[in-house]
């Protein structure tokens, strides 16, 4: 039976050796414990890190801990003390980490940690193809493996691999940035389907794969030379049910049940009934703008006094990374400011800030939540921010108010909360007095749509959606294409077609069908590879062979005229054949170009790197070389412009690839063949082309034509071949027949 492959660098648990036995402890941290409910529900294995290193494994170990993994489905990579640096705390968390959440200022760029960080990736590739069969699906998850679905891909190119980031995908400003930026995004693409928390994350992703590597992107597919990857936003969710019934039952806790940590809370409700506990709970992290917080805390017991001895500020620091300098420097900067702030403004009833650094039990967590008038999440940037969901899943009565920074991830669909900017210190102070203040009616009704959300979008849901997302995708059940690959066995039937008719007809489109596109249209030559093939067709008397494409006249009179090649150009504006001279096909008019030229040379002049192309009939604007998202979206606006110019003059505009054309309207490329058919019987018709120009050939010839795109796009042709390459070894069978 297949089976679901999780793999993240952590595991749900944490294998520890004390008194040379061993300990599993639960992870901390959004993917460990959004995944564990995913995890322990289905048919999964999960492959990961112990949190041994192999200098720490006695032999004798090993045994046992591949069986204490194997009680939570799970199987371990052995990373050593090495691997651990340069791959974890170094690549991992002194490389992506900040670069990812906008710290620039900590980001390392070391060539040994890059790669030690391709060699575990390597070793994580390994251990999903010695674990897994073919037919499994498997789930790539987080910055430290961005590598790995590539790697498997060239093991098993048919496999389904999905990528999930729970960081955010910064924006490419920042991204391009990172020496080995084109790795990372081709490990990457060698998923079938990558994930993020939000829509702004993919987007970046997206433009990122735009600039760097120059893919075409359509919506939120990119299109490899064989492949398509979908990029879509799905937002994790927690599990609802396990903080709710977790909270019922602490609620329902008999006094003598109740935990240390809650006698303590309940001790302090009872001395002090009107006091508030402002709650912040985050892995000892600089994303989480956990110091940034203590300041703003004081900035509002100032600008509010009247709130001294009225609140107090519960902060749970879990310890995280700790052999990175920037965390240790982190941990002291807190350490002080808290006892700065708690030393000058205590008083004998009184501490401002109960500080934990520790990592506490799952029922203490409750302990907190149940117990916080306010949670205060303050993360400078946070990919989602799980403990903001789980507050409120925990606020059994509905009360309880979550002031959340709008730089995580789970602002978005979080909106009832009281969002911040955590730079703006005015704002939360302002805030955190609305929040104490807040009447309970308000707060119940914001918390039952958040609920509500929270309730219906748990992680099941999230998971769920991302797998379905993904079997669609390689059952192929995708509505990105209509046509078929041109597989072995459809290539032999078509040739077999071809061999047997007696009187054919071929269109042929020149740039991105015969030839690749090049930055100068006029250096994209032909060559002598192309001449011979062109010939071979030419010369067979069963064969009308037309060259149709959007060129002038004057350059394809240079290469193909005294070859006598039959050629319709200006898609059909003029007609050459065996030899002779243009004539005109179409009669068209162009006294429209003077008035369109002044528009589109200001395009020009606004958007470096695009020019434009003067034809007889028509003229056309190149936008290849431009920066291709500026690119697209001047040509979004040229478009917007010239259609509301041209009206119902008889003018229309063609989007080909990276190129915008306006021409007459009663030319096309599908009027031009089809009028080529003329009466004659063709019994074999055939069209290739790669643009949205070749799409009324496709459109407009008959339904036994044989028509093939080049490039998988959307399209009306039956069927598709990757690139030039392909083209020519089809048309090569088509001369061998
Ligand atoms: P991140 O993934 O960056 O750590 P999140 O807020 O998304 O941030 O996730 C933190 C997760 O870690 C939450 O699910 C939370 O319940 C868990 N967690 C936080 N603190 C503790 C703790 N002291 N003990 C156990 N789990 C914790
Ligand atoms: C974030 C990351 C996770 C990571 C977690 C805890 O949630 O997205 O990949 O596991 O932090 O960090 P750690 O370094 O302890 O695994």
């Amino acid at each position: 039976m297949s089976k679901t492959i999780i793999i993240s660098n952590r595991l749900p648990v944490q294998l520890q050796i004390s008194d040379g036995g061993l300990t599993a402890i639960p992870s901390v941290g959004g993917l460990a414990t959004g995944m564990k409910s995913v995890h322990s529900g289905g048919e999964s294995l999960w492959i990961g890190w112990s949190g041994l290193t192999e200098e720490d494994t006695p032999p004798a170990l090993e045994k046992d801990i591949d069986k204490a993994l194997k009680e939570h489905g799970c199987a371990k990579v052995n990373l050593t003390a090495k691997e651990i640096e340069g791959f974890y705390f170094g690549f991992s968390n002194r490389t992506v980490w900040p670069l990812f959440h906008y710290f620039m200022e900590y980001t390392e760029f070391e060539l040994d940690f890059w790669d030690v960080y391709k060699a575990v990736n390597q070793k994580f590739a390994d251990a999903i193809i010695e674990k897994s069969d073919e037919n499994d699906t498997i789930w790539v998850h987080d910055y430290q493996l961005m590598l790995v679905p590539q790697m498997v891909r060239e093991k098993r190119p048919n496999t389904s691999i999905g990528f999930f980031l729970h960081i955010p995908f910064p924006s490419y400003e920042i991204f391009r940035t990172l020496p080995w930026r084109e790795e990372v995004l081709q490990g990457l693409l060698g998923s079938d389907l990558i994930g993020f928390h939000t829509y702004d994350y993919e987007r970046h992703f997206l433009s990122s794969v735009r600039r760097l590597l120059g893919l075409d992107v359509s919506f939120n597919d990119v299109y490899l030379d064989h492949r398509v990857i979908k990029v879509d936003s799905f937002p994790m969710g927690i599990d609802y049910k396990k903080f709710r019934d977790a909270a019922l039952l602490h609620g329902k806790n008999i006094h003598e049940k109740r935990s240390d940590l809650q006698v303590k809370l309940d001790d302090h409700k009872a001395s002090a009934p009107d006091t508030k506990l402002i709650l912040s709970i985050d892995r000892l992290d600089y994303s989480k703008g956990i110091a940034k917080r203590i300041n703003a805390f004081e900035y509002f017991l100032n600008k509010y006094p009247e709130y001294k001895e009225k609140v107090r500020l519960i902060i749970l620091a879990v310890p995280s990374r700790s052999n990175v300098p920037q965390y240790q420097l982190l941990k002291k900067e807190i350490d002080e400011l808290v006892g700065r702030i708690n030393g000058e403004l205590s008083t004998v009833n009184w501490t401002p800030i109960w500080y934990f650094y520790r990592s506490l039990p799952f029922e203490n967590l409750i302990d907190l939540y149940t117990s916080s008038d306010i949670a205060w999440l303050t993360p400078l940037r946070d990919g989602m921010n799980l403990v903001a969901k789980e507050y409120i899943a925990t606020r059994i009565d509905k009360t309880g108010v979550l002031i959340l920074s709008e730089m995580a991830g789970s602002a978005y669909e979080m909106n009832e909360a009281l969002l911040i900017n955590p730079n703006n210190f005015e704002q939360q102070a302002d805030t955190l007095k609305a929040a104490i203040t807040m009447p309970k009616e308000e707060q119940m009704a914001r918390n039952m749509f958040l609920q509500n959300r929270l309730e219906r979008y748990n992680v099941e849901v999230w998971a769920n959606e991302f797998m379905h997302a993904l079997n669609k995708k390689s059952e192929g059940d995708d509505d990105a294409f209509v046509s078929q690959k041109m597989s072995p066995s459809i290539l032999n039937k078509v040739t077999k077609q071809y061999s047997e008719a007696k009187k054919r007809l071929l269109f042929l489109d020149y740039d991105g069908t015969l030839t690749g596109f090049h930055k100068d249209p006029q250096k994209a030559t032909p060559d002598d590879e192309l001449y011979q093939l062109l010939d071979q067709l030419h010369n067979d008397k069963n064969t009308t062979l037309f060259l149709i494409s959007g060129r002038d006249k004057q350059t394809f009179t240079k290469w193909f005229l005294d070859r006598k090649y039959n050629m319709i150009v200006e898609h059909g504006v003029w007609i050459s054949t065996g030899g002779e001279e243009f004539k005109m096909l179409e009669n068209v008019k162009g006294e429209w170009m003077e008035k369109i030229k002044p528009v589109l040379e200001s395009f020009v002049d606004r958007t470096p790197g695009s020019f434009i192309e003067e034809k007889n009939y028509s003229m056309a604007w190149h936008y290849r070389n431009t920066d291709p998202d500026f690119g697209e979206k001047r040509a979004t606006e040229l478009n917007t412009v010239l259609t509301s110019l041209i009206g119902n003059d008889g003018i229309s505009v063609l989007n080909g690839n990276k190129v915008m054309e306006v021409k007459s309207s009663n030319v096309n490329k599908g009027r031009a063949s089809v009028r080529m058919m003329g009466e004659d019987n063709y019994d074999f018709i055939f069209a290739i082309g790669d643009d949205w120009t070749d799409e009324y050939m496709f459109q407009e010839l008959p339904e036994t034509a044989v028509t093939v795109k080049v490039g998988l796009k959307k399209t009306q042709a039956k069927y598709y071949v990757e690139n030039t390459k392909r083209v020519r070894e089809l048309l090569k069978e088509f001369t061998m027949q």
